[in-house]
């Protein structure tokens, strides 16, 4: 999905020209599959993050009958599923076509009562002002190229009492420095080649930002009364760590991921991931938009 950036924009895509639209639209890769995100193998330690992650951001917009909640950043779905599932009046909103028809396929085998979907871009969400009780947004801002507009938006429809959840991937927890030393070790000390492709630590090619806690916690307060800043999971993509938690008894592996929670959960600059939760405050930020 492209759109026109400007009214000029518009009057190009309309002129159907290719050329004129490439010079004048905002193209963003939409049509990616997931497959550099969600990790397709399944170790303990992914699926302990993603599951962790996913249980604790919709904890926190405590759907439920007669809330209204917006996942903003859809995907495929399975947020939104579950957070109807809970009772909630549930929108997902997702500017991607291909993403929309999957989840589209994915709850055409869930029972009533399902989201409704809808197509939009995050930073000009088409609903009223305070619409909804409890956005969330999970793993996504940082695929966004404009994720301050986004979040400035997401106050915006949420009501004053609601709350916004925002779940982002630390590229300075724990894990990357310590993969991003052990390289240098490897490379500049041992004279090791350097590895082929991206490393966990690098940040995916979809993505616009390269979020840390305090870059995380800049942006959100612009538009947020921050109420929760807290980390999930700890040393996901640390060397060796993905094989020895595989190595492990399930009920040893379950442990160790559980303390290393605990611990992320109060030293979230080492977390894996960070969850932002906040009312909207309709300050300077917000009134200047
Ligand atoms: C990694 S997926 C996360 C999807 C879902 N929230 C989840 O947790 O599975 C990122 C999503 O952001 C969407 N996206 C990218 N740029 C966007 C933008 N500017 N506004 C809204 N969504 C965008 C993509 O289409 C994609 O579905």
């Amino acid at each position: 999905m492209a759109r026109g950036s400007s009214p000029l924009g518009i009057a190009f895509g309309f002129l159907g020209s290719g050329l004129l639209e490439s010079a004048a639209m905002r193209v963003v890769d939409l049509d990616r599959d997931m497959s550099d995100v969600i990790p397709t193998g399944t170790t303990p330690d992914s699926e302990y993050l993603f599951a962790r992650m996913t249980e604790r951001t919709l904890a926190l917009a405590e759907a439920g009958p007669g809330r209204r909640v917006l996942d903003v950043a859809s995907g495929v779905g399975q947020d939104a599923l579950a957070l109807a599932a809970d009772g909630a009046w549930v929108v997902a909103a997702e500017p991607s076509k291909r993403m929309t028809d999957m989840a589209l396929l994915f709850a055409a085998e869930k029972p009533d009562p399902r989201p409704r979907w809808v197509r939009s871009w995050a930073d000009g969400l088409p609903f009223a002002d305070g619409a909804f009780d409890a956005v969330v947004c999970k793993g996504a801002i940082d695929h966004f190229d404009r994720p301050d507009e986004a979040i400035g938006e997401m106050a915006r429809v949420t009501a004053d009492t609601g709350r916004v959840v925002l779940a982002i991937a630390n590229f300075e927890s724990l894990a990357c420095r310590m993969g991003r030393l052990v390289s240098h070790v490897r490379e500049e000390w041992l004279g090791h080649p350097s590895a082929r492709g991206r490393r966990g630590y690098d940040v995916p090619s979809d993505h616009f930002t390269r979020y840390e806690l305090s870059l995380m916690r800049e942006q959100a307060s612009k538009h947020l009364i921050l109420e929760v800043v807290e980390g999930i999971s700890l040393a996901w993509g640390a060397p060796g760590w993905s094989r020895a938690t595989a190595r492990m008894s399930p009920t040893v592996a379950r442990w160790a991921l559980e303390a290393c929670d605990g611990l992320a959960a109060r030293v979230p600059t080492w977390a894996d991931v960070i969850v932002l939760a906040g009312r909207p405050h309709r300050g300077a930020a917000a009134t200047s938009r």
